[in-house]
Parts: structure tokens; sequence; C-alpha cells
């Protein structure tokens, strides 16, 4: 039986959250709009209409749900900051009273012995800064430094953990190019743009902090899946390559000053060239103190060439029945396993932190309990494969289940529950899932 000890003293147990999914009071406090609250409002675009407020209420029960992540014996709480609650416009005036809350938020982690781990931005552009074209737009990079200086000065002296953004390849391929998420653009001519800004953004909020924060700890997340060609033909190989330069290679390795890998796929050096990104390789680079990363299917493609622009498709993996959670990805923690290492190997990566790792079922409350054996389990076969990696030498040192409690699961909206705590959306009340009594039992062993 692996136990929390196995990684050793030092090891950094959190969980983690963002500002949109559990927050609620969207328009209220002086809080401007993001582009989740226009693109939510929207009849069609969120499973069964969902309304985004009040979310979990977060923003009204934040001392018990602390109070909660203690309980459960995590060291460390990660959230965001919703960048349109400082500035509702998102540059120009701030909004004193979204200062504050953040102010009161982080208090009450440390007054409660929990370590906030901030994220700068995890998809809640202000409406304002759509308006004008959003990540597509040049004028992005002045404005969202300006956020990042104003965050760095405010909560500075008390946060010292950091990540720039969450997840860069997940907004910019879902909101800027295929139009599922916010602020529902598509077509690669917003989709490169966004992922030049977004590449930008990552390294210059990284450089704010590091001159901002005094002994700061700066991160910024990567989604990350291993990706399998479907047979081992050279057609499948090149496609399987292709998609792992979208998904995974995108924006690791410019932040390693690599640039894009355009050697890898055409489409990219086309890119390179149009948008002159080459000269822009200094600007991409930051050596972040540790990188973290979010990993929840692998993927298994094939060669299509119907495919426009790609080439490949995604099939179900030849010969292997995996169980699937009710997300429909597909449980594989070998291939958990292989993406960190891949991850690793790239020469200016320090200390790999995985900030995001969970599975959604389909939770039933009954007489007061929810019995999620099989989150249990999801939870036992991914820390042992992270526990192998670290025990071969891998500079780990972190872990943060996904997520807290139940919450806006973005297009999806309140039907995929990956919480450890339950959560009924009408009454709001929270249930410690078995899942979550797992985990005190594990973090203490
Ligand atoms: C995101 C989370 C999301 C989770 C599960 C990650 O891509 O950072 O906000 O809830 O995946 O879909």
């Amino acid at each position: 039986m692996i136990k929390a000890s196995d990684f050793g003293p030092k090891f950094t147990w959190g969980v983690a959250a963002a500002a949109v999914q559990i927050e609620g009071a969207a328009s209220q406090y002086g809080k401007g709009p993001s582009i989740w609250d226009t693109f939510a409002a929207k009849s069609g675009k969120i499973k069964r209409n969902h309304k985004l407020d009040p979310a979990c209420d977060f923003y009204h029960r934040y001392v018990e749900d602390i109070a909660l992540v203690k309980l459960l014996g995590f060291k460390v709480f990660r959230f965001s900051i919703a960048w349109s609650r400082i500035l509702p416009q998102g540059r120009g005036e701030v909004n004193q009273e979204g200062i504050r809350f953040y102010h009161n938020l982080i208090d009450e982690c440390l007054t409660q012995g929990i370590i906030p781990y901030v994220t700068l931005y995890h998809w809640d552009l202000p409406q304002a800064l759509e308006d004008e074209g959003g990540w597509t737009s040049f004028s992005i990079n002045a404005v969202f430094n300006a956020f990042v200086s104003i965050c760095a000065l405010e909560y500075g002296d008390k946060v010292k953990n950091w990540i720039v953004l969450n997840e860069p390849f997940g907004y910019t391929s879902l909101g800027y190019m295929l139009g599922v998420h916010a602020p529902g653009k598509t077509g690669l001519s917003n989709f490169f743009p966004a992922v030049l800004h977004t590449a930008l953004a990552q390294a210059e909020g990284g450089k704010i902090l590091r001159a901002e924060v005094a002994k700061v700890n700066i991160g910024t997340t990567y989604s990350c899946s291993e990706i399998l060609p479907y047979t081992q033909s050279d057609n499948d190989i090149l496609a399987a390559k292709r998609v792992d330069c979208l998904m995974n290679r995108l924006f690791v390795e410019p932040a390693q000053g690599m640039g894009f890998p355009t050697a890898d796929w055409d489409v990219l050096e086309k890119f390179q060239m149009e948008y002159g990104t080459w000269r822009l390789q200094d600007r991409m680079k930051f050596d972040f103190d540790f990188i973290g990363l979010q990993n929840y299917f692998p993927l298994t493609v094939k060669y299509n060439a119907f495919i426009p622009v790609i080439q490949a498709w995604e099939v179900k993996a030849k010969g292997r029945k995996k169980p699937h959670t009710a997300m429909g990805w597909e449980i594989n923690a070998d291939s958990f396993y292989n993406i960190v290492k891949q991850f690793a190997s790239y020469p200016h990566v320090k200390n790999i932190m995985i900030t995001e790792n969970g599975a959604a079922y389909h939770d039933k409350l009954s007489n007061g309990n929810v019995v999620d054996a099989e989150r249990i389990d999801y939870f036992k076969l991914y820390l042992a494969a992270l526990l192998k990696a670290k025990n071969e030498g891998i500079n780990i040192t972190g872990y943060m289940a996904w997520t807290l409690m139940d919450n806006f699961e973005w297009a999806e909206g309140f039907n995929a529950r990956f919480g450890l705590v339950y959560t009924d959306f009408h009454t709001l009340k929270r249930t410690i899932k078995y899942s979550g009594y797992w985990w005190q039992e594990f973090l203490k062993a």
C-alpha cells in the first residue's frame, strides 16, 4: 500500500480550484463580466443551459471551504484570481472590493495554516478585453503584465507560490480554435495569434513576478497527454508527432528558449514565418522554478488525410479496453508516468509539480454519504505511477488533486463531478465523499 510518506517529508500535497468554477458573485462587489459570464449566458453553450452563478458560492463560504482543505489534511490550496474582480474593465480602475476579497482569502489560508498557490489566469479574461480582440490582440500583453504587477505588489508579501497561466493549450484551442469554450472563437486565424500572445504572457508574467516578489517560487501549468500512434506505420507515427507538437510541446518549448516546435510540423513553420515568432524567441523564454503538469487522459491517433491541417484523428486504442471516467476519458496511469517523463526530459525543467489530476464520476448522495470507490482507485493508480517516476530520479515535488468540491465544469456545467467534496447545487451544502476521507487517511500515513 502506497503512503504519502513514501514521497518524502518535503513533498507538497494540495488541492486545486479556479475562480470561475467556484466563486459565484459573478456580477457583485464591483466585479466586471468575464468571457465566461458572457459565454455561459448564451443559450446552448453550456450543457443543459446551466447558469454559472452562483457556482459553489465560494465567495461567501471561503472560510468553511478552507476549513475543508485543512480537514482533509492538505497543506496547499491552489486557487485563481479573477482578473475582472481586480480590474472590472481589464485595465484602468482597480476594484478595491476585489482586492480586499483576495486579501481576506489569502489571510484565511495563512491563519488556517494552508499555503496559497495562486494562479493568475485560469481562463476568465475580462469581457472588455475580449471586445478588443482578447488573446488574439497584440495589446493583450501589456494589459496582462499590468494585471500581474498589481497582484504581485498587492499580495507578494504573503503569497510566495505563483502560477502564471493555467493550461495555455486548453484555452487557446477550446476557446480560440474550436469555439466550445469562451470566447467561442474558431479557426487558425484566431488560434495562432492567441498562441503567440499567450507564449509571451507566460514568460513576461514570470519575469514580473521575479522582479516584484521576494523569495518567490514561480511556475506555470501545462495540460499533457501521452499521444500514441494507432499503428507503427510511418503515417500514424507522424500524425502522433504532429498532435504531440500541438498538445504537449506548443508552450513548454518557447519557455525553454527553443521557440515553437516547427521542425516536427510544417504548419508551425508557416505560423512562425507569418508572425515572425523567431524574432520573439528571447521574449518567450523564462526560467520557471517549477512547471505544473495536469493530466487527465492519453490520446491514440491515426493518420487521416481528410482532416484539415493536422491530418490526424483520435481513435479508440487498438486492442486496449481501458476503463473510462464519466467524462469518457481513458484511465491509464502508465500514460501518466510516460508523459511526466517526457516533460522531465527537457534540460531546463528543474522541478515538476502535478498541479491537477483527478476524475469525474456519476456520484450520488445516499443517506448522507457519497461512496465513490472508483475515484479512490483512480488516485491509488495515479499516485503509484507518480511515485515510480519520482523514485527513478525525476524531481517531482508536489501533487494537487483536482478538485476540492464539485463545481462548474466549464461547458459541461454542473454535470461532471470531480470533487473530493460533494456539492448539492440546490442547497450548496458540502458533503465529504469517501474519496475525501481516503485522502485524509492517506495524508496521515
Ligand atoms: C482545467 C480545470 C478543469 C479540469 C477538468 C483542466 O483542464 O484546468 O479547470 O476543471 O481540467 O476538466
